[in-house]
């Protein structure tokens, strides 16, 4: 004490205060231990209550899902969010994180590889007609595989790829189109329609759908069910989709195959059916794959320059 009043008189004079600021500080530390606990207690409480049965509508996740569709019309399609009941928040996540590894190239061959990209995908063409020619199957894997790594919504990867080669589903899957194309060349399509196509030369036949060696069906999955049963949402499955399409025809290209999208209107229901596909599977795109006729031609179509596609703020 002598000791303490010789080097800290000040100690000794606001010792009150001292003992003031010390019983705060352990009261304070008491109340935050007191909040952390009750915090997880709501928290396991809202977990219980999630467990229990569907959630309602004000709870964060689905109110964020309705506000993201309703901000963009894109994604728009309630039954992507609506069928989001499954409990996100249960499991902690145990995704390891791992070195990204990407390749580095010095600035000149950085660009000599995406002229050469760029050149060799603007020999793409829509082809309408295809040789019986026969492509490996090894091939047609590699391609979907490519497909295959295209990034998705949350990584739900949506997509199914169906891939025809038995000669009997062919000729099913021929009749099914042909039937329902004549019926939109004919009354569904319009004046307007047809005439924007005269130039690509396109009908209701597609006897190339028999001829050609495969053909891809690709499928939008809305949702998917998961091990434990509940239904996962598939957050931005069509754009999702489309970008994994648009890799699988560069992937084409690269293979030095052709191929021509095709979105047969109205054969949806009836090319799920054929294909035996679950009801949560839209289609979405149709794929003839093979080698070009020898005559074939293209129409003279002219891309729009980069200025007028690319605007540099
Ligand atoms: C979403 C989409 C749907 C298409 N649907 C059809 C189709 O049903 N029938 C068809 O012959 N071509 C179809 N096409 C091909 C386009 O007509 C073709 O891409 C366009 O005329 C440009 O020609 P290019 O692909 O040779 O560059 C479709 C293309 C896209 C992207």
């Amino acid at each position: 004490m002598d000791y303490i009043t010789k080097y800290a008189p000040f100690l000794v004079k606001y010792s009150h205060v001292v003992a003031a600021l010390f019983l705060g500080y352990l009261a304070a530390k008491y109340l935050n231990n007191t909040r952390i606990q009750s915090l997880s207690a709501d928290d396991e409480h809202s977990r219980a209550k999630r467990r229990s049965g569907k959630p309602k509508d004000d709870e964060n996740w689905v109110n964020g899902g309705q506000q993201l569709a309703k901000a963009n019309p894109a994604v728009n399609n309630e039954e992507e969010y609506q069928e989001a009941d499954h409990d996100c928040l249960e499991h902690e996540d145990k995704t390891p994180q791992i070195p990204y590894k990407g390749d580095n190239y010095p600035e000149e061959e950085m660009l000599e590889r995406s002229r050469r990209f760029y050149e060799e995908m603007n020999k793409r063409r829509s082809i309408r007609l295809f040789s019986d020619r026969d492509v490996s199957l090894e091939v047609i894997k590699n391609v979907i595989k490519t497909a295959g790594t295209s990034p998705s919504g949350a990584h739900t990867e949506p997509w199914t790829f169906v891939v025809v080669r038995d000669t009997r589903v062919k000729r099913e899957l021929r009749e099914i189109i042909e039937d329902e194309e004549r019926m939109n060349y004919q009354r569904r399509m319009g004046d307007k329609w047809l005439n924007d196509l005269k130039k690509l030369k396109t009908t209701w036949q597609k006897p190339y759908l028999e001829t050609v060696p495969y053909i891809i069906i690709i499928f939008k999955q809305v949702h998917s069910i998961s091990a434990d049963g509940q239904k996962k949402p598939h957050y931005y499955s069509e754009i999702s989709v489309s970008i994994s399409a648009g890799i699988l025809l560069a992937s084409i290209q690269n293979a030095g195959l052709v191929t021509l999208i095709s979105t047969p209107l109205n054969c949806g229901p009836k090319l799920r059916e054929l294909l035996k596909r679950p009801p949560n599977e839209k289609v979405m795109m149709l794929l003839p794959i093979g080698y070009p006729t020898d005559d074939v031609t293209v129409p003279d179509l002219k891309r729009k320059p980069l200025d007028k596609i690319m605007f540099l703020v």
